[in-house]
Parts: C-alpha cells; sequence; structure tokens
C-alpha cells in the first residue's frame, strides 16, 4: 500500500551530531539546570535575568552549528514527496528551516515548531512575535506595546504548545508517522505516535535507544541519526 500522509515528529537526537545538546542525556541541558529555573512562567516573573541568560547562551551556540545529514534528508524528502507532509519538531534551534533553504524548491515543506523557536521573541502583553536573533536584556523592552517586554519564544513547561490544531488533524489523516531522536518523555509530543496508531498508520522509531514508548512503534531502527534517517529516508518512495 502507498502511503500519502505523512508526519514526522523530531526531538534533540536529531541535532546532536551537529552539536546541540539534548536534553537527559548525562551531560544534557536539564543535568546542569533546574527546569523549574529556567524553564516555567514563575521562572522568568521571578529572575528574568536567568532566563534570558540561558537562552541567550544557547542562541548564540546556534550561530556556530550546522545542519546535518539527517535535516537534509528530511529537506530533500520533503521535496519530492507527492502527498501531504507535516514535519513537527519540539527543536527550538533553526536547523530544519536552515537545511530546507539549501534545498532546491520542491513539492511543499510545512513545518511546526511546536515548542516555539529560539531565533524569536514573544512581547509579554500582546503576544506578538518578531525575529531576534541577538541576546534579550533582563528587561527588554517590547516594540509591540508599552507595558510588553521581550521574552524567548518559548513553550515552557505549563504553556501550551504551538500548532496543535494542524498537527491534531494531521495525525488522524496520518498513513506513516516517523519519531526521530526523541526519547518519547514530554507530551503531548510523546502521544503522537499513539494518535497515529489509531488513525491506522505505519509508525517508525530512528533514535539512538530505544524511546520510552518503543513498543508502540511497529518498526525501530537504532542508531545516530546521520545515518538511520537518510537510509530510511533513501527507501520511500518519492
Ligand atoms: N541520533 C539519534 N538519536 C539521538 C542521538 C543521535 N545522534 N543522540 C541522542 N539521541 C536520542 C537519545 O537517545 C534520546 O532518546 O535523542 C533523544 C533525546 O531525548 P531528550 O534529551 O529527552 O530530548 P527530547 O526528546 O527532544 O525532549 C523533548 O523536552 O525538555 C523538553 O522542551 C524540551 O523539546 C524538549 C522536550
Amino acid at each position: 500500500m502507498t502511503r500519502r500522509n505523512l508526519v514526522i515528529l523530531t526531538g534533540s537526537g536529531i541535532s546532536a551530531e551537529s552539536g546541540v545538546p539534548t536534553f537527559r542525556a548525562a551531560d544534557g541541558l536539564w543535568e546542569g539546570h533546574r527546569v523549574e529555573d529556567v524553564a516555567t512562567p514563575q521562572a522568568f516573573a521571578r529572575d528574568p535575568a536567568l532566563v534570558q541568560d540561558f537562552y541567550n547562551q544557547r542562541r548564540r551556540h546556534l550561530v556556530g552549528v550546522q545542519p546535518n545529514a539527517a535535516h537534509h534528508a528530511l529537506a530533500d524528502l520533503a521535496a519530492r514527496w507527492e502527498g501531504d507532509f507535516l514535519l513537527v519538531t519540539q527543536n527550538v534551534d533553526d536547523l530544519h528551516d536552515r537545511a530546507h533553504a539549501e534545498t532546491p524548491p520542491g513539492r511543499g515543506f510545512e513545518l511546526i515548531h511546536m515548542h516555539g523557536e529560539l531565533l524569536k521573541a514573544q512581547c509579554t502583553a500582546s503576544g506578538r512575535v518578531c525575529d531576534w536573533p541577538g541576546d534579550l536584556a533582563a528587561d527588554e523592552p517590547s516594540p509591540f506595546h508599552p507595558a510588553g517586554r521581550l521574552r524567548p519564544h518559548i513553550v515552557w513547561f505549563g504553556e501550551m504548545p504551538l500548532g496543535m490544531d494542524r498537527i491534531e488533524r494531521a495525525l488522524a489523516a496520518c498513513d506513516l508517522f516517523v519519531s526521530i531522536g526523541t526519547s518519547g518523555a514530554v507530551y503531548p509530543a510523546a502521544g503522537f505516535v499513539q494518535q497515529a496508531r489509531w488513525a491506522g498508520a505505519r509508525t517508525v522509531e530512528l533514535n539512538l535507544e530505544p524511546s520510552l514508548g518503543s513498543r508502540l512503534f511497529d518498526e525501530t531502527r537504532h542508531g545516530p541519526a546521520t545515518e538511520v534517517v537518510p537510509v530510511f529516508v533513501g527507501e520511500l518512495p518519492g
């Protein structure tokens, strides 16, 4: 059977070989920081300088990293895929965007950054979002609203992920669901595989090691993303 409606979910594992740290590894981001100190609205209200500094450092780090073979394989796949193609990433880096920008124009590339984007800032008063490639000051004034200030455009713990309507619709119509480089520790993304199964999709996991939800996948391939993703993508029809 030809599978035409494709949903791909990526996590920090896909960017690991580009030099972006994952979250839950021994040397991962959450080992050096408590989530409650840097990744919640309460933390930002309590100590904006600490929170802005955490994201300023991560934003600066992005300048020196490049998309890898796994990002490029997905951008190439999008360019030739004849059905619905939706790439959902939990990553706040811009490596999928850059891989896509470096790919010759193709059929269409729909990307949702469900946990936000490091290179954007959001006004606390109006919710408006703008590009923000540099540092954010502890109380960066907002260009959108006199009472607002700018925060990182990041979905913190306790906040609603972005693009959920579109993601739910795609999952409900999904024929093939592929999860790449995510531990399956954080919902709602960790539940997407179950939703895809309910829709009758074939489910595939590509990860360095079995994720928490590994048993929900019809097929699992374990190895570094730069190896397993290009091979898997190469086996899919155009
Ligand atoms: N290739 C493939 N997978 C890899 C690689 C690699 N080179 N390196 C690590 N991995 C896998 C790990 O084995 C792990 O299962 O990537 C996964 C990363 O898991 P986490 O560190 O939990 O990161 P992620 O799943 O992206 O976290 C989800 O949690 O804290 C929040 O908002 C944050 O978006 C993040 C969310």
